[in-house]
């Protein structure tokens, strides 16, 4: 197949009236590539993926088939928000993986941060390709890359992460509808295909999930304090108007434990870090000025509501000489 490239005299899609043209036009696209064969997709849930999902849904309905892998690494409600919009609302034909066990039996134990995302990384592969050995007749693969993607590959700054990684036995042709896209324009596509607005505007998040929020050995009990205590901060970052305004924000928790009071007893728990950060181009980043009583309210929450915490730190590190995640 020819390469499909951005042309540069390509209107950048804005509005309702220019995202309806584009998926016009790739639906046409999609239904002469593929023709009556199957689609397989590994639906994330993040903006890309399940603008890809959308889309190909509207293309060639029931010849998607989606998997999504729960790695128990997911933000609170995230595998459930997928199941409820794309298998009950969009009727798409959805596998849910739930390989929690495997990756947490896996990860247990393992402190070092690059060997954890290795580990996350080359389990979610295998889980993906046992689920497409599984099902019969699927000729293509269809991809959430987006044009910084193939822009930052042929500049040598990354390898083209969403390219495969699958085994050698296991190549498909690539269906790739929004590689022509800035991210900014999938976002505006992916709400005129129906998506919630939350899923299409959410803040990024990394492939390895909480595993790089869970420093340490991840343990079961240290994962949910993350989770938890994620939820609350998103929870309040929304209600006080500052989901908008910060690039990215999320909350750590290291195993780590310190000594405290609860209910006038000792607690000796396990401190959370707050990290809220804004960037133009995730090079450098600075420090996001919170408001001292929402960050009061915040810490409140944290610590009464979730088992196992005792303190909540702010990290006032800028990107350098931090980098935004904290691992
Ligand atoms: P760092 O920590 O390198 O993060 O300053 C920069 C941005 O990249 C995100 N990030 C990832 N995104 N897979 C992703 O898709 C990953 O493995 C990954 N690691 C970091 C991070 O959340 C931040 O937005």
């Amino acid at each position: 197949m020819a390469e499909i490239r951005r042309p540069d005299d390509m209107v950048r899609i804005t509005t309702p009236e220019l995202a309806d043209a584009f998926i016009e036009e790739q639906i046409k696209l999609i239904q002469e590539q593929v023709g009556d064969k199957k689609v397989l997709l590994a639906l994330s849930g993040g903006v890309d993926s399940s603008v890809v999902a959308a889309l190909l849904i509207k293309a060639i309905g029931e010849q998607l088939v989606c998997v999504h892998v729960n790695h128990g690494l997911l933000r609170k409600g995230e595998p459930e928000q997928v199941i409820e919009v794309f298998r009950n609302q969009m009727n798409a034909n959805l596998i849910y993986v739930d390989a929690v066990d495997r990756f947490l039996d896996k990860l247990a134990g393992v402190e070092d941060p690059e060997t954890k995302r290795k580990i996350i990384g080359g389990e979610f592969i295998e889980v993906f390709a046992e689920e497409a050995r599984k099902l019969d007749g699927i000729e293509f693969l269809a991809q959430g890359t987006i044009w910084p993607d193939i822009l930052e590959s042929e500049n040598g700054i990354k390898a083209h992460h969403n390219a495969g990684g699958l085994p050698e036995d296991m190549q498909f042709e690539l269906v790739e509808p929004v590689k022509i896209l800035f991210k900014d324009e999938v976002r505006v596509v992916g709400e005129r295909l129906g998506l919630p607005h939350g899923m299409v505007y959410r803040q990024p998040f990394p492939g390895p999930g909480l595993g790089v929020r869970c420093p340490g050995a991840i343990t079961r009990d240290r994962l949910e304090a993350v989770r938890e205590s994620d939820a609350i901060l998103r929870e309040e970052f929304d209600k006080n108007g500052l989901a908008d305004k910060v690039w990215q924000y999320f909350t750590v928790v290291p195993d780590f434990r310190s000594v405290g009071i609860k209910d006038d007893k000792r607690a000796f728990e396990w401190c959370c870090i707050v990290r809220a950060v804004n960037t133009i181009d995730v090079m450098t980043a600075t420090v996001a000025d919170i408001p001292y009583d929402v960050m009061c309210h915040i810490t409140d929450r944290i610590t009464h509501e979730v088992p196992g915490i005792n303190r909540v730190l702010y990290d006032f590190t800028p990107k350098p000489t931090g980098t935004v995640e904290f691992e």
